[in-house]
């Protein structure tokens, strides 16, 4: 079975009061319509066409390479007609979903069940009970329990809108016949739209018998009309994603205040404090403790490594048995090795440290080769940037950069050197030596403070 799917996109999305198309606003850090297309790629389908609205442009550039077909839907005359939208890009397709780009949460699972379910009819709708059924298509059926119709809720009467059964929006059909169907559905009615709903009576005047499944949560089918529905399907999704992990063996100190805006690995007995955002791909090692109010984003974390409070790691690696932080920064390309400590306010970008060093405090360290066992004390700055362009830092193993040293580079430290504190060091310094650049200190024998002038 080759399948397509139609992803409904077009609406303007009015009630976001916002200049970013709905279907761009983020939800755990992706795109609404990410999430679906990432659904819809679970599912393996064959051809992925997004019905965008008219003056919508931002939304396939902002999707460029996702591999999906676009298909602008100049005015928006209803669900069928904006499904016709999307058909010729779905040619040479079994049967078509339709997906809704507002509506994030849809399990992949949810809609293999409702292509299983459906496998046998030409038409299968995903159907829930709610408690409060206002505002949705109803599922009109017949005594005997099969489906005969959708009545909108604008054209609902009498004891149609006691029916509790909804139309969740999401559709499977056989493709030829979808066209047919879509062909056929006309706009006499309370909105004067062309309803894809209506597809559901002309199968049944058909003879055709029109299946359905149910989604596991509620959330899975919900739209995002505001950035108040926005908000409580990024919690519920935070909450899955919290539980998730709780139950592989994390300990959340919080689970209501947990983020993650992309994937988390973890090993056994990782602990992670409040107020942590994870984004990208972060990976944490065995009994890996982060503090609180920490941001991870595209980092490996070895295991038994501490991450104390306020740090945020971005783009780096960090060995094993590593301590870093309170307050520590760790920018693209910094690799710290096993057993290293990085202190507070403390910034590290694209330089390794070797096993063992030390960078404890109020320190700048770029573009930098720093070995092992080497103490970098505090206020040590390597002056990366002439400019125009970076230069490199190398410091040998066993080296002692004393406090407030520049290390103009490009420029080596040897093996085992001291450097003295606050030296401005711009040529290289010999392995196993003492070297300092200070000006000489002089006391001025006699000198007398000056005092005030007596008021005239
Ligand atoms: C639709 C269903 C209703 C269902 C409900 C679930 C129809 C006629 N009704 O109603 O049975 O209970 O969804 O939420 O299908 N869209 C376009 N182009 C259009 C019209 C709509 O792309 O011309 C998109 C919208 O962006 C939106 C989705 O389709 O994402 C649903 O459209 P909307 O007008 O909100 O339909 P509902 O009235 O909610
Ligand atoms: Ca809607």
């Amino acid at each position: 079975m080759k399948l397509g799917v139609a992803v409904l996109a077009a609406g303007q999305g009015t009630r976001m009061c916002s200049d970013l198309p709905k279907v761009l606003h983020p939800l755990a850090g992706r795109p609404l319509l990410a999430h679906v297309l990432a659904a819809a790629k679970a599912l393996e389908a064959e051809r992925v066409c997004v019905v965008y609205g008219h003056g919508g442009e931002a939304v396939p550039a902002a999707m460029a390479g996702q591999g999906c077909a676009w298909a602008e839907q100049a005015e928006r005359l209803g669900t069928a007609h904006a499904v016709l939208q999307a058909m010729p890009a779905l040619a040479g397709t079994d049967r078509v979903l339709v997906l809704y780009g507002d509506v994030p949460l849809i399990r992949p699972e949810t809609l293999r069940r409702l292509i299983e379910h459906a496998a046998a009819a030409p038409l299968g709708l995903l159907t829930m009970h709610l408690a409060d059924p206002t505002g949705y298509g109803r599922i009109v059926r017949a005594h005997d329990g099969r489906i005969l119709r959708i009545v909108e809720q604008n054209d609902a009467v009498g004891a149609e809108l006691a029916i509790d059964e909804v139309n969740t929006g999401m559709v499977i059909a056989d493709r030829a016949r979808l066209a047919d169907w879509l062909g056929r559905v006309g706009n006499a009615n309370a909105q004067g739209e062309f309803y894809l709903t209506d597809i559901v009576a002309l199968a049944v005047a058909d003879g055709e018998t029109v299946g359905c499944a149910a989604p596991h949560d509620e959330q899975e089918v919900a739209g995002v009309n505001d950035r108040v529905q926005l908000a409580i399907l990024e919690r519920w999704f935070q909450a899955r994603e919290a539980e998730r992990l709780m139950r592989s063996g994390v300990s959340l100190a919080d689970p209501a205040r947990f983020d993650l805006r992309g994937r988390l690995e973890t090993g056994r007995d990782v602990a992670i404090d409040i107020n942590c955002v994870f984004e990208g791909e972060v990976h944490l090692g065995d009994r890996v403790r982060i503090g609180p109010n920490c941001v991870l984003r595209d980092c490996a974390i070895g295991p038994d490594t501490q991450i104390f409070a306020n740090c945020v790691i971005d783009g780096a690696k960090v060995g094993a048995a590593a301590l870093v932080g309170p307050f520590s920064r760790l920018r693209p390309e910094a690799e710290l090795a096993d057993a290293t400590h990085v202190g507070n306010f403390v910034e590290i970008k694209k330089a390794q440290v070797g096993r063992g060093s030390k960078v404890n405090h109020l320190t700048y360290v770029g573009d930098a080769r720093i070995g092992s066992d080497v103490n970098v004390g505090a206020g040590t700055i390597t002056c990366n940037y002439d400019g125009a362009n970076k230069h490199l830092t190398v410091i040998g193993d066993g080296a002692f950069i004393g406090s407030n040293t520049a290390l103009v580079a490009p420029v080596t430290v040897g093996e085992g050197a001291t450097i003295g504190a606050g030296t401005t060091l711009g040529r290289d310094a010999p392995p196993g030596k003492l070297t300092v650049a200070r000006p000489k200190q002089v006391t001025i024998e006699g000198w007398k403070r000056p005092t005030k002038a007596p008021k005239a």
